[in-house]
């Protein structure tokens, strides 16, 4: 096929070798995703859901968002009663999830927003940016969703989309400020918000990272990638480098029926959630000191987990008691409920445990 740029050079009734909003926008009205935080039909939706769904949705894929979406709207129905909540109760339901900082982040921002704005999120994005937990990309995509500010909104989808479209050969993370530029000069005034969604759509549905869709990519003519090609190979990306492993040891405390855990603090990985008793974990293995006296058995098989800055092995050591140990902790009944309290990392260990 030839290129679209020399193409409207010979013909000018050819396509527009630039992207037009219109288009991309005429293309979500038919084939946008339904997805529960989304009002179509020019309906604006509610300020509470565009926040709740844009903080879920930072490093976390739409499917695994959206049952979480569901749970915390119907426990939580509005700003002020997620402002109302217990702490406890809010970081066990984000369970899972994780980056569990967005979770503390989350009650801060529904107190603040409750406190001290009468329960209204403020309408811009200079002003939401104010709030705990919303930085850059969140105060845009909230501002031009649910205020119609016609803000740049840049995720990782739009970030593909956009170095196709342009060959942006600067690789990542410095090629950002350049693509901020040309979504910037993109976003038009009316609409801006169903135009990040709809970059947003056609980075997840048709621009995809393998085998992009250009056949059927409204913006085929306009794609500077696709006109010579390589589409494969935008954005590009630095040398990843292997992630560093940690060592630990978790302690599964047994009586009754009922697990011995702990709430970890605030400050740290995992902070504020439910866990099992646990050594510091470092780049050697610990030499691990029991948190009581019992007979314990290590199990044959250790946790692994990837965080984002390292990997990280827990060998996990077993053990029935009839005291609590010398911790402030709470005993839990040994159930389902209470694996779905607990972090992923600390849900593996505690089904090997469960299930020995
Ligand atoms: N990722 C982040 N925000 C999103 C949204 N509003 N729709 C779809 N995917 C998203």
């Amino acid at each position: 096929m030839q290129s679209a740029h020399i193409n409207h050079l010979i013909d000018p009734s050819c396509a527009d070798p630039h992207p037009q909003p219109a288009d991309l926008l005429a293309w979500y009205d038919q084939h946008g995703r339904d997805l529960p935080w989304r009002l179509k039909g020019g309906r604006r939706p509610d300020p509470y859901h565009v926040w709740l769904s844009e903080i879920m949705l930072q490093q976390t894929t739409v499917a695994a968002v959206k049952p979480y979406f569901a749970a915390f709207l119907e426990a939580f129905p509005t700003v002020q009663a997620l402002a109302a909540a217990d702490d406890g109760l809010v970081m066990e339901m984000w369970a899972g999830l994780g980056y569990y900082a967005r979770a503390r982040n989350l009650l801060k921002c529904a107190r603040v927003v409750t406190e001290t704005y009468g329960g209204q999120f403020p309408q811009t994005a200079s002003a939401l940016k104010e709030l705990p937990g919303i930085g850059d990309y969140t105060s845009a995509a909230i501002a031009a969703i649910a205020f119609n500010e016609p803000a740049a909104v840049v995720d990782g989808n739009i970030e593909r989309v956009i170095s196709r479209l342009y060959t942006i050969e600067t690789p990542l993370p410095a090629a950002k400020v350049e693509i901020k530029a040309k979504v910037d000069a993109l976003t038009p005034q009316d609409r801006p918000g169903d135009f990040a969604q709809a970059m947003m759509d056609l980075g997840a549905t048709l621009c995809t990272p393998k085998a992009p869709k250009c056949l059927i990519c409204c913006w085929r003519e306009a794609c500077a990638a696709h006109a010579i090609g390589i589409e494969e190979r935008f954005p590009i990306k630095p040398q990843k480098k292997p992630k560093p492993v940690r060592y630990g040891t978790v302690f599964w405390i047994e009586r009754n029926g009922q697990a011995f855990l702990i709430r970890r603090p605030e400050r740290g990985l995992l902070g504020g959630m439910l866990a099992l008793v646990s050594t510091d974990w470092d780049a050697e293995a610990p030499v691990p000191a029991a948190p009581c006296s019992a007979e314990w058995q290590v199990l044959p098989n250790e946790v692994k987990h990837v965080f984002t800055h390292f990997e990280l092995r827990l060998s996990v050591w077993v053990a029935r008691v009839d005291k609590a140990p010398p911790l402030q902790g709470e005993w839990r009944k040994m159930d389902t409920q209470l694996l779905s309290a607990l972090p992923t990392v600390m849900k593996k260990a505690a089904k090997l445990a469960m299930t020995r």
